[in-house]
């Protein structure tokens, strides 16, 4: 199957549209979504329903998803993530609302794994070296893993089949073809689409990725988005500066 995986949305619902409507292009049959859909940015009711609406979604929840509904601590949030986390709690339908409260940690399905932050500690942990793929591998049956969280584009894989050394690859729009026996399954790789609302590696344009789980790629894409009517839409909600200004520069 065809996947789109996108991540991270952040309620930035122009980045959101944009990205749909690749996928849609792209004959996408299915979709994953990592988590933390909302947050951040000013449109969490409308971005929840459209990926909500979305034919044959596996979604699991992200730290702000979890915020949101009264599930994680806000103390572990800086202070503009908690001042979106708490202006994000009334304006969501209970419908929305709902399906965010259905979500859970993490998925495991036939032809892979979702979670937020890490296998071993999804609402929290960020994937980002080498050593903690390797200390996460024994918390996973079905590879590949998908991962958020962190905002960046990444491949994590073994450098060789023997599995005794593992690397770290920061993703252009190269397609990565994955490790796998021969007609068997896939050999362990994390793989992160990056964000869709708030991308954090410099590059501004929206982040999302297609996985071809019978040909066994994974390809990120990079998408232009509308940053000024966002931004315009932040601070029309009185929502704090900082969250319109770094979606100028990618961080
Ligand atoms: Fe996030």
């Amino acid at each position: 199957m065809i996947y789109g995986v996108l991540a991270d949305v952040h309620s930035n619902l122009e980045a959101l549209k944009v990205v749909l409507e690749f996928f849609e292009e792209a004959g996408v049959e299915g979709y994953l979504c990592l988590g933390d859909l909302v947050g951040y940015g000013p449109d969490p009711e409308e971005c929840v329903r459209r990926v909500a609406a979305l034919p044959n979604l596996s979604a699991i929840a992200g730290n702000h998803d979890l915020a949101v509904i009264g599930r994680a601590d806000l103390q572990w949030f800086n202070q503009y993530a908690r001042a979106a986390v708490l202006w994000t709690r009334g304006r969501l339908s209970a419908e929305s609302r709902r399906f965010l409260e259905g979500l859970a940690a993490r998925l495991e399905a036939e032809e892979f794994t979702l979670v937020h932050g890490t296998p071993r500690n999804p609402a929290e942990e960020y994937l980002l070296s080498p050593e903690q793929f390797q200390d996460n591998v024994p918390f996973v049956k079905r590879w590949p893993l998908f991962v958020g969280h962190t905002h960046m584009p990444m491949l994590f894989r073994y450098v060789d089949s023997a599995g005794g050394k593992a690397e770290t690859l920061f993703l252009d729009e190269r397609e990565m073809t994955l490790a796998r026996a021969p007609g068997g399954p896939f050999a362990p790789a994390a793989l992160n689409p990056g964000a869709v609302g708030q991308p954090r590696d410099q590059d501004r344009r929206a982040s999302c990725a297609v996985f071809d789980s019978k040909a066994g790629t994974f390809r990120v894409f990079r998408l232009p988005y509308d940053i000024p009517g966002v931004q315009a839409k932040i601070r029309a909600a009185g929502l704090p500066e900082y969250l319109a200004l770094r979606l100028d520069y990618g961080q």
